[in-house]
């Protein structure tokens, strides 16, 4: 079969968005946030898509719970609160009030309830969730892929960088005005570096000569030469996830999730040791600029795709995206309940 780009209509069908939380986001592990802004003990609430998420630290793990009371759907902690010592999470509205494991441990006058009320039935829902690489995952469907396969290629090629302790530097967010898969596709996109970041992210990444590329069943890899000390790691992941790895230790990760289907967010999180912390503001004044120029190409090409565009032939070092594009189609296909 002729390689080739999805076609249009996937990038600006509302019914496709749906089925696309379904069949896709559904089937995979997404970064809601740095390990290391969950201290223990602590709570964070967090948004995945629609879900309302609450991530708690106990004894070390991270579990995740959606942060809705069971009894009429009220959060428990304010996303606007941050990071937050917690004994017990009370719901603010009728009271009822769990442990940081999930278990409610009582409910206001609850010898009233109109039925016999069993607290055992009544616990947190809770979701797959996964610390790895300085960042915690959680699946946002209930048969995900295994996350080691997801990010096989990562862990295949610097399994040790991966190790390095990192904290959170700067976090930042901004929304486009474009379908997610737009940004996901010129993210993963090596053709128009040197063409559109010739002062910026080609200065990073180095002569088109030099590019090696990898491309496994759920990821792809473009590692280019780096100072004396290595490669420069630029990984494509699913669902809308780049991972960018330094030699020195720095990791940049850079999220498109969906607000509606011709807009999304560019989420840009820097994490590194303390040494990073006092050239943070530099390195994301860096990063900025070619996200910048990105936004730009990617709100142009929302418009081209809008009005009916036929996409033309991929050229080879566009084959990244067609990694992700094939990943896609074989997931939305995969119907089985
Ligand atoms: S909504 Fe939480 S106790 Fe009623
Ligand atoms: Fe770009």
């Amino acid at each position: 079969m002729t390689p080739a780009f999805l076609a249009a209509e996937l990038y600006t069908g509302a019914a496709v968005a749906q089925q696309e939380r379904h069949h896709y986001a559904g089937r995979l592990w997404h970064a809601v946030a740095a390990a290391s802004v969950l201290a223990e003990g602590h709570v964070i609430a967090e948004r995945l898509l629609e879900l309302p998420l609450l991530l708690v630290r106990e004894n070390g793990a991270v579990q995740a719970f959606l942060n809705r009371c069971p009894h009429r759907g009220m959060p428990f902690v304010d996303p606007e609160a941050g990071p937050q010592a917690c004994r017990r999470l009370v719901c603010p509205y009728h009271g009822w009030t769990y442990d940081r494991r999930g278990r409610l441990l009582a409910a206001a006058r609850e010898a009233e309830f109109l039925e016999p009320f069993d607290r055992s039935a009544w616990s947190l829902e809770a979701l797959p969730c996964r610390e790895l690489a300085g960042v915690i995952w959680v699946a946002a469907g209930e048969r995900p892929l295994a996350l080691e396969d997801q990010l096989d290629l990562v862990l295949r090629e610097c399994p040790e960088l991966l190790q390095r302790p990192r904290r959170l530097l700067r976090r930042t967010t901004v929304p486009l005005h474009c379908n997610w898969k737009v940004a996901h596709d010129n993210t993963l996109d090596d053709y128009h570096v040197a063409i559109a970041h010739p002062q910026t992210l080609h200065r990073e990444q180095g002569p088109v000569r030099h590019y090696r590329h990898v491309v496994s069943a759920h990821a792809s890899l473009l590692a280019t030469p780096w100072g004396e000390r290595g490669e420069f790691f630029t990984f494509g992941l699913a669902p809308w996830t780049h991972l960018l790895l330094w030699p020195d230790g720095r990791l940049a990760l850079i999220q498109f999730p969906p607000q509606a289907v011709d807009r999304c967010s560019m989420d840009l999180w820097l994490l590194g040791d303390d040494g990073h912390g006092a050239t943070a503001d530099a390195w994301l004044a860096e990063m900025q600029r070619f996200l910048d120029e990105d936004r730009r190409l990617v709100e142009g090409t929302q418009q081209g795709y809008a009005s009916g565009l036929r996409p033309g032939p991929p050229h080879r070092l566009e084959r990244r995206i067609l990694q992700q594009h094939q990943l896609y189609a074989r997931l939305m296909d995969d119907r089985a309940p």
